[in-house]
Parts: structure tokens; sequence; C-alpha cells
């Protein structure tokens, strides 16, 4: 029997525009959803915009207008990009409604009923110019500890470490600059800690995946402390009942957004919402990053629990994006908006190339740009897209684009292709959608490999019938590739059920054959990407990055990197190295080729210090050399080993160089 499944995504903050790296969350799973869908299940999936706090009060008075107007703009914003990227809400809602108000009020009244909130003095940063509580992001001064100018006030971008914020030295308002004072309110918090138990026993019962178990079971050691679900206004939420000027926190109104997003579309199609949300014949699924657990894992199922909702079947936690193996940087136009992606790329491309890295775990996943370049134009275009491109217009051309029946060798590539079924499924189902697409691009492989081994562009010329049944073959491998892939591509699966007239596919259709049938004109399915249009995103997000100026990109200090041992330190093997020769390597700009004189042996070292030295300057000097880095395969050849040069880039980098007397080989400290 059909399941029926509810599923959601976190939901997106109304102050900005989506990006690629919220994009992983909600591409993960409306593949998810659609695969569902596919199987022959009902699945709905919710989102909404999370609206309320302080942030978007802000952005909403920097922009002079209401937060109302600003959060209307942004939802049709977002809308605009999901729809773009084919993600497909059920639907798409806001918590700034009346539904997620009476459910907050809800679960709120309920958790006061069963003495589950207290009330308790807090002593909290305020700004008198601003007119505003400030949040701990929201006040700025120098590091306790490193004494790094303007950081926030819970943790140090320079030297990492954490404090409070009445710890910072010369604390202002982010805002407006001024100094805060400290003011005294009450606030209500939810005693999270009476839930401990509860909690520890759903997580046990295999709420989450076992990769999240260790950091719940940190924070359970910990103990867990109450949550201060209040903010004093002036703030953009929901009133507190009873209170003049207190609101709920945006977090306890957030997840409930997931509640008020189901209860709309329930009304909206005359569905139970009390048997959608909360009954045991539907499944509940949340998908959310790993930066969110602690609301997904501890306050939302103790939250239910109070109020005597069920809780969610699973909580499905992802990794976050890096690009080029690094955080998303705007300085370095990786911070990518779905807007500026749209401008110069296919979505298609994003949505196949996260479903091949995409698992289970919580692992970050990088999205590298060759990498993702070599993916779509050998995979997707070269194999997939090429299977039918090859097959489809010869058959229309040559043989009236009516399928034939399939032979003996037809018959038996698509058994292969129809045996993948079970595993893609069940590779779908547990979120491995990189294994899922390896089985996928190899079964094109297998059936390109057919396609060549029957030379249907020769036995044309003799034996159409012959022909006929290779392209039925061919045919029905990339129909089934198709169904496969639908999750992922959905607009590419259209396409191809439009040319072979043939209804929408699902997962049952893997097992019929397409025979007999007429099969109309071939539609371009995708375009290769070309390099220079990735780079042409990369700049436009360059440019559109706010501190783009030379100044604040100074100001803007990276993270310092986690530490490493002094033991760790010692294992590099400096030792002195005499430059025998220099030269240019073609085609890359910025590297010169070193030959080394390292004592007893020599070494090839490709170094980035082409902007700042020429080669004829280099030879005969003596360098410091890291001798035992293990080499590196590049993309201009080996390198095996380092020299010792550091600056900020192109001409300013200074290589170290020690006395014409010292002898190469040498060890030095
Ligand atoms: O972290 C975020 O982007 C939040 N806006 C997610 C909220 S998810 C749910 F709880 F509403
Ligand atoms: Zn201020």
């Amino acid at each position: 029997m059909a399941r029926k499944i509810v599923v959601t995504s976190a939901l997106p903050y109304a102050n900005g525009p989506i990006h690629i790296g919220h994009l992983v969350e909600y591409l993960q799973t409306d593949i998810w959803v659609r695969f569902q869908k596919a199987r022959g299940n009902l699945c709905l999936y919710f989102c909404a915009d999370d609206t309320h706090g302080t942030p978007v009060m802000i952005r909403a008075r920097e922009d002079g207008i209401e937060p109302e107007e600003l959060i209307e703009r942004v939802h049709a914003e977002h809308i605009r990009d999901f729809t773009k990227f084919s993600i497909r809400f059920d639907n798409y809602y806001s918590t700034h409604s009346e539904e997620n108000r009476q459910f907050s009020e809800l679960l709120y009244k309920r958790a006061v009923d069963n003495n589950s909130i207290a009330k308790r003095d807090v002593e909290q940063a305020y700004c008198v110019q601003c007119d505003m509580w400030l949040p701990d992001r929201y006040i700025r001064g120098s590091c306790p500890r490193c004494k790094a100018p303007d950081q926030y006030g819970d943790s140090c971008d320079a030297c990492g470490g954490t404090h409070r914020p009445t710890e910072l030295i010369e604390p202002v308002c982010a805002n407006c600059g001024t100094e805060p004072i400290r003011r005294t309110s009450v606030h209500y918090f939810f005693k999270l800690g009476d839930y401990t138990d509860r909690l520890k026993k759903l997580i046990e019962s295999g709420h989450t995946q076992k990769s999240v178990l260790n950091k719940l079971n940190e924070w359970f050691d910990a103990g867990l402390r109450d949550w201060d679900i209040s903010r004093d206004g002036p703030y953009f939420g929901f009133k507190i009942p009873g209170e003049e000027n207190k609101f709920f926190y945006v977090w306890l109104d957030a997840p409930i957004g997931y509640m008020a997003s189901c209860k709309n579309y329930c009304d909206r199609h005359n569905l139970d919402f009390d048997k959608v949300w909360n009954s045991n014949e539907y499944e509940l699924y949340h998908f959310i990053g790993k930066d969110i657990m602690y609301f997904h894992a501890l306050f939302w199922p103790a939250m239910l629990i109070s109020a005597k909702f069920k809780t969610a079947d699973k909580l499905f936690v992802h990794g976050f994006l890096t690009v080029n193996g690094q955080k998303m940087s705007k300085s370095k136009g990786t911070f990518i908006k779905a807007e500026t992606y749209l401008a110069h790329l296919d979505p298609q491309y994003l949505r196949y190339y996260y479903a091949t890295k995409l698992t289970s775990g919580i692992e970050d996943i990088d999205l590298n740009f060759d990498d993702f370049i070599t993916k779509i134009n050998s995979d997707l275009v070269g194999k997939l897209a090429n299977l039918a491109s090859r097959s489809v217009p010869m058959l229309t051309k040559k043989l009236d684009g009516t399928l034939g029946r399939l032979d003996q060798k037809g018959a038996k590539l698509v058994r292969i292709l129809q045996g993948a079924k079970e595993g893609i499924i069940a590779d779908f189902e547990e979120l491995n959608y990189a294994a899922a697409m390896r089985t996928i691009s190899a079964l094109a492989d297998e059936s390109n490999r057919y396609f060549d081994r029957q030379q249907p562009w020769e036995t044309i010329k003799t034996d159409p019938e012959k022909t006929r049944a290779t392209l039925t073959a061919a045919i029905n491998a990339a129909k089934i590739l198709t169904i496969y892939l639908k999750p992922v591509l959905p607009a590419y699966a259209e396409t191809v059920e439009r040319f072979l007239k043939i209804g929408p596919l699902g997962y049952a259709d893997v097992d019929s054959v397409l025979e007999e049938h007429t099969i109309g004109r071939f539609e371009r399915l995708v375009e290769r990407v070309e390099k220079e249009k990735v780079e042409a995103m990369i700049n436009q997000s360059k440019e559109q990055a706010p501190d783009a100026t030379p100044d604040a990109q100074a100001a803007s200090v990276e993270p310092i990197e986690p530490e490493c041992s002094i033991e760790d330190f010692m294992k590099v093997d400096l030792r002195i190295a005499e430059v025998i020769s220099a030269e240019p390597v073609e085609g890359a700009d910025k590297l010169l080729r070193l030959q080394l004189d390292v004592g007893n042996v020599k070494k090839i070292v490709l170094a980035g210090i082409a902007k700042a030295y020429k080669p004829a300057d280099l030879i005969g000097k003596k360098v410091v050399c890291v001798a035992n880095l293990k080499p590196r395969k590049m993309k201009f050849g080996v390198s095996e080993g380092m020299i010792l040069a550091a600056g900020p880039g192109d001409k300013d980098i200074f290589m170290l160089t020690v006395d014409e007397g010292a002898k190469p080989g040498q060890r030095v400290h």
C-alpha cells in the first residue's frame, strides 16, 4: 500500500536571498520528495519563510519599510528562486500567519498548563539610540582575548575564542555605534531539563542518523538548560498572551511554522490536519542542516511532547557546503546567490552535481567547479543525454519514428537496467544519492557500449529492421535511465516523456518495455557547461559582495584554522635547497617550475611565485624547502615539495632566502 508522508525543510530567514548553500538542503529534500512521488507514495512537502526576529526588524528599518513589506517581498523572491530550481513545495507559507500565531499560543499554553514554563530576570544589552535589545551578534567590540577590533558579542573571528558580550572591550551597538546599557527584565523559560529522559528515549529510538548521536550525547552530558523563549519589545514577532510588550523568541515559532504550513494546506485541500500532522497514518520527516540540530533534536521535540503532539519519525541532518574546498566567501565570489547562479547556468547542473555528492552523512559537501564542469560535460551530457540524442533522431529520421521489438541482445541490456531498480530505490530512500548516481552513470556506460557494439549507423545501410531493434533497446534504456533520474532532473524527464510520447513516468514503468510505439521529434536535453560562464558567475558574485571595496576587504579577517599541535608541526622537515633551474609553466601564469638541489636528492617543485620573481633571478639562490611534503599531483605536473614563501598574493609574495654559504640538504629549524 502506498505510504503517506509529510516532509519539511528548514525555513529560510526572510531577511536575505536564497544562495547555493541553502540549495543543498532544498535540493536534497526535493529529490527525496520527488522520489517518493515517483514511487507512487503520497508525499507532501511543506516549508515557509522564517519571518520573525531581530535581523528582519533591522533589515526593514534599514530599508525604511515595515517588516511586513519586507517579508512579503522576500517571500516572492524565495518562491521565484525555488521554482526556477524546480523545488516544488506543496505549500510554501510564512511564519507570520494566523495559523502560526494560533499554534504558537496553543503550544505555549499547554507548556504553561503542564508547568514547563518558568519566569526569571535576565540582564541584557539595550541600545537606547536604536530603542532595541541587542542579541549577542549585534554587539561589537574588541576581543577580550586577542584584542582584535570589531568582533561579535559571542565569538572572535580572529582567534576563534568565545566570550560573553559583557566581556568585550569597548562594546558598541553594531547598528549605530552607541555604547549599550544593561537592563534587566523578566523572561519566560521553557524547562528543557524536565524533558531530558523523554528526549534521550526518543533519540535512542533512532530519531536521527547515528553520526549525530555523539553531538547529542555531549549535550545530554553537559545537562539541558532552560531555554529563554521570550523577547521584550520592540520585537517583530507574536505577542505572548497576557503580556503587553513581550514576544515569542523567533526560534519558538519557527518550527511551529511547519505545522502552520501543513494546516494551511489541509484547510485549502479539505484534508483533516489532525490526521495529516498528528496521526500514525502519515510519516513525518524534517530535513535540516547540522547547525540547527539543538533546536530540532531537543527544543522542538520537547515542545511537541509537552503539547501532546507526535514527534517526527526522523530528523535528516546534512553537512554544510564548501566551494572549492573552502567556506563560501563573498570576496572570493563563491557566496553565490541562487539568482546569480540562474543568470549564468542551467539549474539542472546543480541538481545533478549535488545529487552526485550527497550521502546520508553529515560531512560537508564540496562544490568544486573543475569537478562540476567535468561531471556535467562527461556524465550528464556525454553519457546520459548522449544515449537519447544518438538513438532518438536516428529512429525518427530513418525509421519513421516507430519502435520495433527487442531482440535477444536488446532484451539482455534492458534486463540489466531493470535489475538495478531495487538498489537504486534503496539508495534514494536512504539518502545515498551519490551511490544511486554512480549506479545510473555505470548503466549509461553499459547502454552506450551496447550502442557502439551494435553500430546502428552501419547496419542502417543494409538492415533497417536490425537497426530498429537496436534503437528500440537503446531508447528503452534511455527511458529507464530517465525514470531513475527523474527525482533529480524533473525538467529533463519531462522533455524525454514529451518526445517519447509517454505519460508521466514513475518507478513502476521501469518494468514495462516500450515496443511498437511511435515517438516524436527529439528535443535537446541539456547543453555542455562552459567554463567562461562559471567564471562570469563568480565574477558577478564578487562584484555583489558588500565589502568589495579594498578597505573593507582588508578589515575582514578570515578565521584562524583549527589548532595544530607542536608534534604535528615538528613533522615538517625543513632543508636548505639550491635553485638549479627555474622556468615558467605554460598555461599557469602564477607558477614557476623549480628544480632544487636538496643535498642528496633533487626535487621538482611547482611554486606559486611567478608574479613576484623572475626565473633568471632565482637560479643559484639558497632557499628553504619542505623536504618531506608528500608529492602532490597538480594540474600542471607533480610537485615534490614546497619552498617557504608567503604573502597576500601576486607580486606580494616573499620567499625566505638564506646565506649563500649554506649547504644544500642542511636541516633548518
Ligand atoms: O537557521 C535558519 O536558517 C532558520 N531560519 C531555520 C528555521 S527552521 C525551523 F525551525 F523553522
Ligand atoms: Zn544602536
